[in-house]
């Protein structure tokens, strides 16, 4: 049996390694407290479910168009209107299963040998692993030079020559809670004028989950490079329905026939009673978000003040998401040491900053999205294991 050579290049997440391990544990009877995850403790918005448990009763189990159903495409628009005053034809916006399936998709189609694809590091590390799939270089842009882990535009604008063809960007940012507030996007847009023919991919995944009430810097605020830039986003993380897998995306209107028959060949279309949900979900109330929100600046708050009194801890304030990024260097270990010993001493799973790329072997990632109890009593065990 002979394999495409892509197929060794596939990466993967060590999150799901992380969760076997945990899972495993659990199975043994060690209690184990659980942060390494990324996604929320809330459950899905009532009215999503109610949605979708109508539309199984009325009948709409049936394929839909691959780009996703007329209403949801609308809803999408709708939302976009309301939230980021951007006018967008839901003939431009493709219903996913997930938001992944939007990374996979543009990777694909501006990767290839010879290509350079431009990726945060640490970032997402389905985009590295798409990136070395196609056989293009990945250059990696570091995100943790700045202590709030915001995005350096000179830096980037310094790494784009004439192979580069896809710019990855991803605010707020996972795995560090960084967020780039608008005047450094404007920036780095301006600069981008000079590069006409790169295209640039935005996940904006974590568009909602952006603290102290700062304003959403969506790429979607620049008509101008609406001609190159794809948009993704989806339900998972704002509306708490990551199991659900549904993502939006928003494309050039030259890539939509491409992307509609890669969703052709990949999946024909997304779970149907699913984005009836989906409807609901965006055009219904948004006190489900609030209350989570609410709740997140709690947690956050928590979390950071309770790492920073851990002895050789340093941990910054999250800008957006439900991450935290700490550098555990001064506790004598790096950061996969300190994880394999949270996780089998202390009965916490977080993750190693390598995970996520080369640059973090110094960090890990803690998400907060869980109960303040469970929060508190992570910080004492780890507290316990440093002493
Ligand atoms: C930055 C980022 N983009 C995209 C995704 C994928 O989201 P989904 O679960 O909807 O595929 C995630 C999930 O963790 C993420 O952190």
């Amino acid at each position: 049996m002979k394999l495409a050579k892509g197929v060794d290049k596939l990466g993967t997440e060590a999150v799901y390694n992380i969760f076997a391990k945990t899972k495993k544990l659990i199975k043994e009877g060690k209690q184990i407290i659980d942060l390494s995850l990324g996604q929320s403790d809330f459950k899905s918005p009532k009215h999503a479910v109610d949605a979708t448990i109508k539309a199984l009763n009325d009948g709409h189990h049936g394929y839909t168009l691959p780009n996703g159903i007329i209403e949801c495409r609308e809803a999408v628009s709708r939302k976009i209107k309301t939230l980021y005053k951007a006018k967008i034809d839901p003939e431009r916006i493709i219903i996913m299963p997930g938001g992944k399936p939007t990374m996979n998709y543009a990777i694909s189609f501006f990767g290839e040998p010879g290509a350079e694809i431009i990726y945060p590091d640490p970032g997402f590390p389905i985009y590295e692993s798409m990136i070395n799939f196609t056989g293009a270089k990945g250059i990696p842009y570091n995100m943790i030079e700045k202590k709030d882990f915001s995005i350096n535009p000179d830096k980037i604008l310094s790494l784009i020559n004439n192979k580069t063809r896809l710019l990855i960007l991803n605010n707020p940012h996972n795995p560090t809670g960084g967020f780039t507030k608008k005047q450094t996007i404007d920036e780095l847009v301006n600069g981008l004028k000079k590069f006409p023919e790169l295209a640039i991919l935005s996940d904006e995944v974590y568009d909602r989950l952006i603290f102290d009430d700062k304003e959403i810097p969506t790429l979607l605020n620049y008509p101008d490079l609406y001609e190159r830039l794809i948009i993704l986003n989806g339900w998972s993380k704002t509306y708490a329905m990551t199991g659900w897998r549904l993502g939006w995306s928003v494309w050039p209107e030259k890539l939509v026939e491409h992307v509609f028959k890669f969703c052709v060949n990949s999946h024909s279309c997304v779970n149907t009673p699913a984005q009836y949900g989906a409807i609901a979900a965006l055009d219904g109330s948004e006190n489900h978000l609030n209350e989570m929100m609410e709740e997140f600046s709690l947690r956050r708050k928590l979390i950071v003040d309770g790492l920073n009194s851990l002895k050789g801890i340093e941990c910054s304030l999250p800008g957006g998401s439900f991450f935290v990024f700490p550098n555990v260097k001064k506790t004598g270990m790096n950061g996969e040491k300190f994880t394999e010993r949270c996780l089998h001493e202390a009965g916490v799973a977080l993750i190693p900053g390598v995970a996520f790329g080369k640059f973090a072997t110094d960090n890990v990632r803690l998400n907060f999205a869980s109960s303040r109890e469970n929060i508190s009593k992570a910080i004492e065990k780890i507290d316990k294991i440093l002493k």
